[in-house]
């Protein structure tokens, strides 16, 4: 291999490795990461499942076990943060915040709740961490 590939090779193993995608959520004997416990926490702090459910199957709002399978990160973060008044899904402008205890935005932690809750993997109601 010429000097040139090698270099190459060697730069882009490191980068795979640097930049390796971290899982959303990661649940281990129905237990949850302590940044998906939060989302749990953010998803009633902000009292969603008034309009969609304690489950999420929805009510008022539509299922977000369903819509979670079809909107994007973007979707999902502007309907979140701008609403959409006029349908009667309300802006929730203060899930922009960084959640002091993980260093994430509310807004994001809420998302990895509601996709795994949404892929079947994280089971229904109160979620508790396997981190302490
Ligand atoms: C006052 C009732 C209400 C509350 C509270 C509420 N929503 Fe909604 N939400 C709605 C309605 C109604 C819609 C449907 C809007 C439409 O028809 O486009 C909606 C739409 C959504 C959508 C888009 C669904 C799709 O398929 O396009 C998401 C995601 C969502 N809400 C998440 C949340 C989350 C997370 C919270 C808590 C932070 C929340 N909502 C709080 C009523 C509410």
């Amino acid at each position: 291999m010429k000097a040139v590939n090698l270099f190459f090779f060697l730069l882009f193993g490191f980068c795979s490795l640097a930049f390796a995608d971290k899982p959303l959520y990661v649940v281990k004997d129905g237990k949850v990461d302590k940044a998906t416990e939060k989302g749990f926490k953010v998803w009633r702090a902000a009292a969603c499942e008034r309009c969609h459910g304690n489950n999420q199957q929805g009510m008022v709002g539509p299922s977000l076990i369903e819509s979670l399978k079809v909107l994007t990160y973007e979707e999902f973060n502007d309907v979140i943060l701008i609403g959409r008044n006029e349908k009667g899904m309300p802006a929730h402008k203060h899930l922009e915040k960084i959640d002091k205890s993980t260093g994430i935005k509310k807004v994001d932690l809420l998302y990895a709740y509601l996709k795994g809750r949404s892929d079947g993997k994280i089971p229904k109601g109160r979620v508790r961490s396997f981190e302490k």
